[in-house]
């Protein structure tokens, strides 16, 4: 019999993956979903971004490990003007997606994983997959689900053995659509450089944010601990490129120094000509912005009409202040039949109502609190574009879902 690595024993198929597939298998069957379970942008790539990568299809060498030196530079140019970090070129590395990023950093970096319950699906698994202890951190429907300083101090005062420990802080969030405020990351900064915690600051939905406040990072608060990842998965649509990077400040250069050990025993380095594409998206920013937040209005349109509904049903939801998820609670709602957990709730939409969302437990909350995470992006975003109001055909199934959970809360 073929033995297998027993780390992979412990971790599950993404519940994300899983609820897409029992979503094809019914669509395949014949029966419409309202999919409300899975995260992808629905735009169109940027035309230029697309244009930059058909212009370099012919370019077939290998690039540096860390990624094309102008590229580095644009990325690093593009954080200093638009969000006042202080990573040089040298500090940045691209990656096939940030998600392999992270995982290669959470191999290189020694310690626990401190993980805000609830947190993205895929933290937790790769933690598993290295063997890495992984500590969750309670969180509040009160502190919009964000980690408080209180409950970081109290892991830190509580676990006085740890001498290092990494902690990954996603904001705008997925799940919650929530985001870090400047005073909140002051303190958790503050508790971070005392107890020796490095961060990962998950900022891949950074640019996909409806608030007017400038955003609020830990590389402003805690420049020389903090790991920033990103990419073009979210805000320039363009997931399936596979383009992430991580900027790593100068004081951690044993780790970037690593890092690049890493990449050359494995994927060597990006897709040239996607590397090309995402040199447009970088130098080239401020001409995409202006249909970058054209999307944008879009997220926030659907985000909105589905918090307030949910609100005016009598669910527990806060709106959204960015990326393309709200995670409602239906805790103490009745409907005929009563749920133990969340998963139980979200199967019996799925097989007998065809809405797809996903279990707030895949996210790390507790099966009972009944929360689960919407995706506000079942729409066609070319359409979208072009529409005036929710009322516009496109967007029948954000609004479906709705008309679906009414009659569902009153059965
Ligand atoms: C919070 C979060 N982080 C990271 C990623 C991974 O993005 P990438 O496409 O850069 O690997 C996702 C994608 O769903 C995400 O939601």
């Amino acid at each position: 019999m073929l033995a297998l690595n027993q780390n992979i024993s412990v971790v599950k198929p993404s519940a994300t993956l899983a609820i897409n597939e029992g979503v094809k298998n019914a669509r395949q069957a014949g029966r419409h979903i309202v999919h409300w379970g899975f995260g992808q942008s629905p735009f169109p790539v940027p035309e230029g971004i697309q244009r930059a990568l058909i212009q370099h299809a012919g370019d077939k060498n290998y690039l540096p490990g860390a990624g094309l030196a102008a590229l580095q530079t644009a990325v690093s140019e593009h954080y200093q003007t638009y969000y006042q970090y202080a990573y040089q070129a040298d500090d940045v590395f691209i990656g096939p997606g940030s998600k392999e990023l992270i995982f290669q950093l959470l191999y290189l970096i020694d310690g626990p994983l401190l993980l805000p319950a609830p947190s993205w699906v895929s933290y937790e698994p790769q933690a598993k997959l290295l063997a890495k202890p992984v500590e969750w951190l309670e969180t509040s429907f009160e502190d919009r689900y964000l980690l408080s300083p209180k409950t970081l101090l109290q892991w830190c005062e509580q676990n006085p053995q740890v001498k290092q420990s990494v902690l990954i802080l996603n904001s705008p969030n997925n799940p919650t659509g929530q985001q870090y405020d400047q005073q909140t990351l002051k303190q958790l900064a503050a508790i971070c450089r005392q107890h020796n915690i490095i961060v990962i600051s998950d900022e891949i939905y950074a640019g996909v944010s409806f608030t007017k406040q400038a955003y609020a990072s830990m590389a402003h608060h805690y420049p020389e601990g903090t790991i920033v990842t990103s990419g073009l998965s979210k805000l320039f649509s363009a997931g399936g490129y596979r383009l992430g990077l991580a900027l790593i400040p100068q004081q951690m250069e044993q780790l970037k120094k690593a890092l690049l050990v890493i990449i050359s025993e494995t994927f060597s380095c990006v897709t040239a000509p996607v590397q090309y594409a995402a040199l447009e998206a970088y130098a080239n920013y401020q001409s995409h912005l202006p249909y970058l937040q054209q999307c944008n209005k879009v997220h926030q349109l659907t985000a909105d009409y589905i918090q307030s509904n949910l609100v005016e049903l009598g669910v527990k939801c806060h709106p959204a202040q960015g990326a393309f998820y709200l995670m409602p609670s239906f805790k103490g709602l009745q409907t005929q039949q009563s749920f133990q957990t969340d998963q139980q709730l979200c199967m019996k939409l799925l097989e007998h109502h065809q809405l797809a969302m996903l279990p707030g437990s895949a996210f790390g909350m507790p099966a009972d609190a009944m929360c689960a995470r919407i995706a506000t992006v079942d729409y066609d975003g070319q359409k979208a574009l072009l529409a005036s109001s929710i009322e516009d055909g496109c967007f029948s199934n954000i609004r479906q879902g709705i008309e679906i959970l009414r009659g569902f809360l009153k059965e």
